[in-house]
This record gives structure tokens, sequence and C-alpha cells, in this order.
């Protein structure tokens, strides 16, 4: 398969997102990267197993040292013990302000490292190596990067691009397959808001995608960043549009931090508050209720679940108040205008309570 090359316009912050088979062992996709004396791979306790020594082999045709810090593994563990635990490694090896981190992981590992680079001597270069499809299609792109803290997901973090992103497919072969679900869970949220055509594509090729077809898979994420892209190139620090990308995470990110992190994976929470907050935007009166079925079905045959835990109302408001799109305690949902369209809507606390009632088990 040939490699495919998304371009992220950011000026003098652009980069690529490189997608394909293979591309981890080729050297092609490591050259011209920044030079350093040091390079340092963070990754975690599941994945080094399986990629960490692939990677270093490559790294170390162009780096006089290769590290790896290696965290352990969990959304439960995306906090400051795991983000000391590298600003550590970086401190005790002497490492300067030029050495290039290298995640190596899902997004739990993407979003810490990042972090992490943003501000060990007030930023160091980084690559993200994505190896989940959630990662590949979402996180690693567009310089979100955070820890979570326990009141709040992903409360305490900064924007800081990458200098490339490498996304090898083949990575994706040892995916458990409830993580491939939580992935298209972030694939077809892009459907919705920025592509009616791709939701289409994707309703035609869920069965594929499931099954890991190559080519399928291939599509997906490549389509999936283009459309990151343009919205990332267009409101880099989500002064506005860049919202549009958390349709159905003010339900998810409650459902996760209120379940305790790690319980539901972030792509369910996103798959079922997907759902949620399509019934908003019918009950809203801003879409048919045909549409909330359309969304119901296509995250049930992602293999991700749509019926919302039962937290209680208050509880609900009060974790989603918490949002990071929240205005004056005023709770902001993304909720579809249009196929392919999406906005910001404040929404009486009533409709939201309908909702609930209707999609808590
Ligand atoms: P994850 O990083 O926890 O990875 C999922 C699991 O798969 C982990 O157990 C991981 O060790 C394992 N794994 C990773 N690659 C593997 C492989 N190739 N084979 C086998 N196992 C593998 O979870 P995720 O779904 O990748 O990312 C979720 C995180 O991303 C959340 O913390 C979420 O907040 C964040 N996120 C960030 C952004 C952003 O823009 N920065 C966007 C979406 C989500
Ligand atoms: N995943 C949301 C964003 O990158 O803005």
């Amino acid at each position: 398969m040939n490699r495919i090359t998304v371009p992220i316009a950011l000026d003098e912050r652009s980069y690529d997102i490189h997608i394909g088979s293979g591309l981890l062992a080729d050297p092609n996709s490591w050259q011209g990267l920044p030079r350093a004396a040091a390079a340092v791979i963070v990754t975690n306790d599941a994945v080094a197993p399986l990629y960490l020594e692939a990677l270093r082999s490559q790294l170390q045709a162009h780096y006089g040292r290769v590290d790896a810090v290696v965290l352990k593994d969990g959304e439960q563990h995306k906090g400051w013990a795991s983000l000391n635990q590298i600003c550590d490694h970086l401190l005790a090896q002497a490492c300067d302000r030029k050495t290039v981190l290298f995640a190596l992981g899902g997004g739990v590992i993407g979003d810490m490292t990042g972090f992490a680079a943003a501000i060990y001597m007030r930023g160091v270069p980084f690559v993200q190596v994505p190896t989940t499809l959630l990662s590949q299609v979402d996180s690693s792109v567009g310089g979100k990067t955070a820890i979570n803290h326990p009141l709040g997901k992903n409360m305490i973090g900064a924007f800081y691009q990458p200098v490339r992103v490498i996304a090898d497919l083949d990575t994706l072969d040892t995916l458990p397959q409830r993580e491939l679900s939580a992935g298209l869970a972030e694939v077809i949220k892009y459907g919705p808001i920025a592509d009616a055509e791709f939701l289409t594509w994707i309703e035609l090729n869920i069965d594929a995608l499931m099954a890991r077809d190559k080519s399928a898979l291939a599509h997906a994420v490549k389509r999936s960043c283009e459309i990151k892209a343009w919205v990332v190139g267009q409101d880099e620090r989500e002064q506005g549009l860049r919202a549009i990308l958390n349709f159905g995470h003010t339900f998810g990110h409650a459902i996760e931090t209120g379940l305790g992190y790690g319980e539901w994976l972030h792509g369910e929470a996103v798959g079922c508050g997907m759902v949620l907050a399509a019934d908003l935007s019918a009950r809203a009166g801003l879409m048919p209720a045909d549409f909330v079925e359309r969304m119901q079905r296509i995250v049930e045959r992602a293999g991700l679940p749509t019926v919302a835990p039962k937290l209680g109302l208050e509880r609900y408001l009060q974790l989603m108040r918490v949002d990071k799109k929240s205005e004056g305690g005023a709770i902001r949902f993304v909720l579809i205008e249009a196929l392919g369209r999406a906005g910001m809507h404040s929404v009486d606390d009533a409709l939201v309570a309908q909702v609930l009632e209707a999609h808590c088990g």
C-alpha cells in the first residue's frame, strides 16, 4: 500500500500525517526529523513488547542515544504521576532542549507525551506514532495535549503540535476488538459534523472496518485526518469551529468521569454520547427523529454501547458544567444542525433531562 500523506497547514507549525502499512519499519518515515543527541520513546507496558524495539532500531540510525520511558498502561494513569515519570527521566538523563520525544501508543500516551514535550524546558519537539485507531484518526492530530484531573477529563494541558505523525495501519492488527470499536466512534463522528457522504460511506463499509480490511481502514483514517486537518487549520486553539470535534463528548466526558476513568473506554463514552447528542439535536428541533435512529444504528453496528449509565440528572449536569466548552456555568453542546454541519448550542436543562430519561439504563 502506498504511503498517504495528509498535510496540516499551521504556518511554522505545519506538519504531515503519514498513513500506510509498514511505516514503522520504513526508514523513510524517520528521515528529515529534527536532529538531536538523544531521542526518548515514551510508551507503556502493553505497547512496549509489541513495537518498542522496532521503533528503537529505526531511530538508532538518526540519534546517538535512544532511551525509553515505559509507563503503566491505562486511562487511570493519565495523570501527574506518569507526567512526572517522563520529566524525571528527561532531567535524570540530562536531556537537552533539542531532545526529540516519540509517543508510541494510543491517545493516552500521545496526550501525555505531547504535554511533557510542551513543558520540558518550555518545549521540545515530539513525534506522534499512534498505534490505536482512535489515536490515528483523532488524538495524534491537532496538538491537543493533556492529563486528567480527578475533577475533570483532560483539564490540565496545552496546545502543542507534533512535528510529524506516523500512523502505521499494521499496528492495528494487534488491537483488541473493543479498542477498534472505540476508534470507530471518532471515525463516525466526522460524518454528521462535517461530511454527510462520509457517514454514508461508513454505513456501507462498517463490516469491512470491523473486520480490519486494510483498504477500508486506510480510507477511514485518511478521510478522518483530512477533516480534522481542515478544522484545525482554521481554528487551532478552539476559539470556535474546532469545538465541533467534540460532538458527543459532553455526555461522553461526563460518563467517563462519572464512572471513574478506565471503566468505559473514551471511544465507548463518545459513541454513546453521540446518540444522546443526536437526540438532543432532534429535541431542540434541529434534526428529524430518524437521525437519532440512524446514529443509534451505526454506533451499535460499530460494537459500541448506546445505553448510558444511570448517574442521575443532577450528577450529569454537575459533571457537564466542568466541560471545557462551558461558559459561566452554562453547559454548551455540539449539536447537529444539518447532516454534515454542527454548531454550539445551550439548551434548557429540561431537554437534557428528557434525553437522559430516554437513554439511561
Ligand atoms: P489508549 O491510549 O488507552 O489505548 C487503548 C489500549 O490499547 C491501551 O491499553 C493501549 O495500551 C493499547 N494499545 C495501544 N496500541 C495497541 C496496539 N497496536 N496493539 C494492542 N494494544 C494496543 O486509548 P485510545 O483510545 O488510543 O485514546 C484515548 C485517549 O485519547 C483518551 O485519554 C482521550 O482523552 C484522548 N483523546 C485525545 C484527543 C486529542 O485531540 N488529543 C482526541 C481524542 C481522544
Ligand atoms: N478531539 C477534539 C479535538 O482535537 O479538538
